[in-house]
């Protein structure tokens, strides 16, 4: 059987990032039938209609490539004033335009996210699944993976050790897998 490929991305450009830890952590997990490539969200500008289609940043049309090339996403988010942060949006805007083509269309997408509070990023999920929604991608509904109080889950060098953590994400990817499956 041949590998889906998944891009991952977190929508936080912090290098100890909790976020990009759930991406990393998912790595080292992956179920056979996996193979995950993380990507860093640093170099794409913000979005411009205006921009000349056929002369991207470098960074903008490797981002889109590797969304085109993948056959599904799996984002780590964290909730910044209730909702996505403007990173994650961006680049959402940048893969869905009308203007520069929606490759997000059809793209199935697992969505998880980490926060230092209570909420675990509940009320931003539910913002990326609008977005979501409006750019027609399609989101798994179901595990959830709200990692509340980050902080206390990683440890000293930034690696997720919370073993009910990790089994979710191991649920996540394997429902993610399944979805691929039946595509
Ligand atoms: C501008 C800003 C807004 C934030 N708003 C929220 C929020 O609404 N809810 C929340 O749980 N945490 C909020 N936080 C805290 C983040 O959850 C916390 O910084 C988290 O560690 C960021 O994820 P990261 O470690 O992947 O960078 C906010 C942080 C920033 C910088």
């Amino acid at each position: 059987m041949n590998n889906f490929h998944v891009l991952g991305f977190a929508g936080s450009l912090r290098v100890r990032s909790y976020n990009r830890g759930l991406l990393e952590k998912a790595s080292e997990i992956l179920p056979e039938g996996l193979v995950l490539e993380i990507m860093e969200l640093n170099d794409i500008p913000l979005y411009n209609d205006d921009q000349p289609k056929d002369n991207l940043p470098e960074a903008l049309k490797e981002f889109r490539e590797k969304i085109t090339g993948a056959d599904a996403l799996l984002i780590a988010s964290p909730e910044y004033n209730y909702s996505i942060t403007g990173v994650l949006k961006n680049a959402l805007d940048w893969a869905s335009s009308n203007t520069f083509g929606n490759i997000m269309k059809g793209k199935i997408v697992a969505i998880m996210g980490a926060s230092r509070g209570l909420f675990g990023t509940t009320r931003g999920q539910l913002h990326l699944r609008q977005v979501l929604h409006a750019i027609d991608a399609r989101p798994l509904s179901r595990p959830e993976i709200f990692v509340r109080k980050a902080g206390d889950l990683f440890d000293d060098s930034g690696h997720l050790v919370d073993t009910a953590t990790i089994e979710k994400i191991k649920e996540l990817l394997t429902a993610l897998l399944e979805t691929l499956k039946a595509k």
